[in-house]
């Protein structure tokens, strides 16, 4: 039996490949700048208007897209150095890292013990009166908003920034996220739902100041060229990984609609006493960029799994409080959801590189489990 790939990256962008041909031979024979040219600024203005937001800034990375938003916030002076940011410890490592690239102060909370998605409760065990921010992570591609939180935050003066990079074209009551918080951060890392065919990432903003600001920041703290108004990094979405972005964006609701489907067909059809999964939120479009299940015995199944061809991701072994460079500074008995959780949780493949049938199929060997 053929091996059911959990990402398959060749496959995704054969398609697309006659289509990169011609428009990189197009933009090579009209010559260009090839920084900062007409193709960043062509796709940053076609994701401004698939999100419904008034501007997108292209970067070198998410990484970067999260970093740069960060500085930004500081030289508006919405926020001071070492400002406390609350984050989920439940992520990947660049959503905490970002903080403390910028100069803040990132303070951990953790999960409820139901669910992957952030709860108000959780985030209200940590607040203290240097709490100036929330980096909310859609992780998975779970819309992680709620009238809770935004009133909490609102009431509390706290601001909010998203962390988009695994789900971009989710939804909450049928606004996209990134366009909730003060600015959010997208990543194009290849095996996104939106990837490049290398790094890529963007802010999305409301505020023109912002977006401004992130602009110098990413070139060089330049507003004016060989003007070095503030400090900043050299870090520009690539014209030909916004190339291949623009064309792979007009299909990016083709791509969720699939994972969609497919994650549906899961949700409805595995019924496995010694698996649950993980839910989204009411009056919410998930994008699922990964399709998370809960087991005791992970190894087990994943073991189990791989004897039947069908490959399996752990979305995260390590928890951000278990990393080698942080573990001693925090305290684990406030984070024993998320790190119990860390060890339970598997993905299963999902993405336009599957099928039906071999959903299908993974789903009776699920439940044969
Ligand atoms: C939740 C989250 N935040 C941020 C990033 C950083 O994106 P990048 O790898 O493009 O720097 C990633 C991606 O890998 C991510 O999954």
């Amino acid at each position: 039996m053929k091996k059911i790939k959990f990402l398959d990256l060749k496959k995704i962008n054969k398609k697309y490949v006659l289509k990169y041909i011609f428009y990189l031979l197009k933009y090579l024979i009209s010559g260009g700048f090839y920084i900062n040219g007409s193709a960043k600024t062509k796709f940053e203005k076609q994701l401004a208007n698939y999100l419904n937001i008034n501007h997108v800034l292209g970067t070198g990375n998410g990484l970067d897209a999260l970093t740069i938003g960060f500085k930004s916030l500081i030289e508006l002076g919405y926020l001071k150095e070492n400002d406390e940011i609350l984050v989920q410890n439940n992520t990947f490592i660049a959503s905490y890292n970002s903080i403390k690239l910028a100069g803040l102060k990132p303070v951990l909370f953790d999960l409820n013990i139901k669910s992957v998605i952030p709860s108000v409760d959780e985030i209200k065990k940590v607040v203290s009166p240097k709490t100036k921010g929330l980096l909310l992570v859609h992780l998975y591609g779970f819309n992680s908003i709620n009238d809770q939180l935004i009133k909490y935050l609102k009431s509390n003066k706290i601001l909010l920034i998203e962390d988009c990079a695994q789900s971009i074209g989710s939804c909450y009551k049928g606004k996209k996220c990134g366009t909730f918080g003060v600015f959010s951060a997208f990543s194009f890392y290849p095996g996104k739902n939106l990837g490049a065919i290398g790094d890529g990432g963007a802010i999305g903003s409301n505020s023109i100041k912002i977006i401004e600001t992130c602009r110098a920041i990413s070139n060089y703290g330049s507003f004016k060229k060989y003007k070095h108004d503030i400090f900043g990094v050299n870090s520009r979405l690539d014209d030909i990984q916004a190339i291949f972005l623009s064309i792979k964006l007009r299909d990016l609701e083709k791509e969720n609609s699939a994972r969609r489907k497919q994650a549906e067909y899961y949700n409805l059809n595995i019924k496995n006493k010694k698996i649950t999964i993980a839910e989204g939120l009411a009056e919410s479009i998930d994008s699922y960029h990964l399709f998370v299940i809960k087991t005791n015995d992970r190894t087990k199944l994943m073991k189990f799994l791989n004897s039947n061809n069908i490959e399996s991701l752990i979305h995260y072994p390590i928890t951000i409080s278990d990393q080698l460079f942080i573990k001693n500074e925090v305290d684990h008995k406030k984070l024993v959801n998320s790190e119990t959780a860390s060890k339970k949780l598997l993905s299963l493949p999902i993405g336009s590189h599957l099928n039906m049938k071999e959903i299908k199929l993974i789903t009776d060997v699920i439940n044969s489990y």
